[in-house]
């Protein structure tokens, strides 16, 4: 599989603090809890840097497309328990998960690809288990959207996204029978936090 994240990846998270300081961090963290008594799945979680303070508790899989990306998040993750693959994630049956999460992610990908991945996901997750969601939402004052501009002409330069635009996530979810419990909005709600389930 071709490496789309490995010339940025040294620095994607260094350039992610100078941009945003600790703010994509905390989105990534602030649903967290009792993750020592929870099976995770990660997906896409890149470096892994913005988990570290936790990565002791963690314990499930961990999916990412970028070997590079992968590399880095076994050596930021060492002492979490969770097992690391390469590639896309699909379901096999075998193992249920009480948590998924899903942080900027689902902006990289073509709608059709976020309806098919939450479609498997519903098979992956315990009956009472949770997506925790967390992306880019559409920019709101006219220097996010300015930022939001050179980010996406600049992951489409150095990271193949084929995405101009921001995808309408809560329609996917909602027309996938996902249900939504929890918000926590940051920027001003360019970059939101979420909770969703499926019954
Ligand atoms: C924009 S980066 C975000 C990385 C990390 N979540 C963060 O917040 O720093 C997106 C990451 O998702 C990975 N990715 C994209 N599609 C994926 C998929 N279908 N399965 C696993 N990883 C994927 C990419 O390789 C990349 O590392």
């Amino acid at each position: 599989m071709k490496d789309d994240y490995s010339f940025i990846a040294p620095y994607y998270n260094r350039l992610a603090k100078m941009v945003f300081g600790r703010k994509l961090q905390e989105a990534k963290n602030c649903f967290v809890s009792e993750i020592e008594v929870k099976k995770i799945l990660l997906i896409g979680g890149g470096d892994g840097m913005d988990y570290r303070e936790i990565a002791k508790k963690l314990h499930g899989q961990y999916w990412e497309k970028s070997q590079s990306m992968l590399e880095l998040a076994k050596g930021n993750l060492s002492e979490s328990s969770l097992s690391f693959h390469l590639g896309e994630f699909k379901p096999d049956g075998s193992v249920l998960f009480d948590e998924v999460w899903l942080h900027f992610v689902l902006d990289t990908m073509e709608d059709q690809e976020i309806s098919n991945l939450i479609a498997f996901l519903r098979s992956a997750i315990k009956t009472n288990g949770r997506l925790y969601f967390v992306d880019f939402f559409e920019a709101k004052s006219l220097w996010q959207k300015g930022i939001q501009e050179v980010m996406l002409g600049f992951f489409r330069v150095f990271a193949a996204h084929k995405r101009k635009n921001i995808p309408d996530y809560e329609k996917l979810f909602l027309q996938d029978g996902w249900v939504k419990s929890e918000e926590k909005n940051l920027m001003k709600g360019w970059v939101r936090a979420q909770i969703w389930s499926h019954h």
